[in-house]
């Protein structure tokens, strides 16, 4: 039986960051894969978030997913700060709604900020790929998603992003042969917290911001455990918004 009380996910939350290597950890009730509202919350903690830590022109680099999309459904106006939205990566392979882009859009709108896009197909080869990091165009983007006071993100189980995707037969062997189970930024790693795979895209250098951007980490659902357990190991996360499920698990 699941928690309810607020106190139970308040002492949670202090076990957690006293266990994970994170400054703060947010807790929402519930179980993301078992209901729509749960996700909202989790949209609407990570949102809070982010806008308390708003200075004035923040920029945020955001990823895509349906997470994220719940958190642009909850970025509010922010007196005196007009922050800027970037998208995190160029296409990805996903659906046009939860294509970071789209997200940046729906951000900047409901934040009253502004947003800078990445237009880079989707499937181009690697040669052409090389070519349009020289744009111009693309440079001015990419040097501000590396400037980030905040990057803000999903993480996704690697099978469901994978099919999600409708990755190549090919592609999608390496990932289970690797024993991928977790997916961020467009990266496939396995439980220890090793890169399997990662999707040809343009976007931002994880290097380059680690330790400099504060991560916001955001993501729910019992079928993402191995996932988020993962994803602590391989990536950087200063604040995670995640619910209670998997708050149960990583307290195991
Ligand atoms: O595709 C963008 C992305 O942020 C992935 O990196 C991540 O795995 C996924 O979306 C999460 O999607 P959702 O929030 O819908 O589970």
């Amino acid at each position: 039986q699941m928690l309810k009380e607020g106190s139970d996910l308040n002492y949670m939350e202090r076990q957690l960051v006293q266990k994970l290597p994170v400054n703060q950890v947010k807790v929402v009730p519930g179980d993301a894969d078992q209901s729509k509202e749960v996700k909202q919350l989790l949209g609407k903690e990570a949102a809070t978030l982010l806008i308390d830590s708003f200075k004035e022109e923040s920029v945020v680099t955001v990823t895509g997913g349906s997470t994220m999309a719940a958190v642009a459904d909850h970025m509010q106006p922010v007196d005196q700060t007009r922050p800027l939205f970037v998208p995190a990566r160029g296409g990805l392979g996903d659906l046009h709604e939860y294509q970071a882009n789209s997200i940046c859009v729906k951000m900047a709108d409901n934040a009253n900020g502004q947003y800078r896009l990445l237009y880079v197909p989707d499937s181009i080869g690697e040669e052409l790929h090389a070519k349009m990091q020289e744009e111009p165009s693309i440079l001015e983007v990419l040097d501000l998603m590396n400037q980030a006071d905040f990057v803000i993100h999903g993480i996704g189980d690697a099978l469901t992003m994978a099919k999600r995707r409708k990755t190549s037969e090919s592609t999608f062997e390496k990932i289970v042969e690797n024993n991928a189970v977790g997916e961020s930024f467009g990266y496939y790693f396995d439980k220890n917290g090793k890169t399997v795979h990662r999707v040809n895209s343009i976007g931002l250098s994880l290097d380059q911001l680690k330790g400099k951007s504060q991560f916001i980490t955001v993501a729910g659902g019992y079928s993402k455990r191995d996932a988020i357990s993962a994803y602590l190991k391989w990536g950087e996360s200063d604040v995670l918004v995640i619910d209670e499920a998997i708050a149960r698990h990583l307290l195991q």
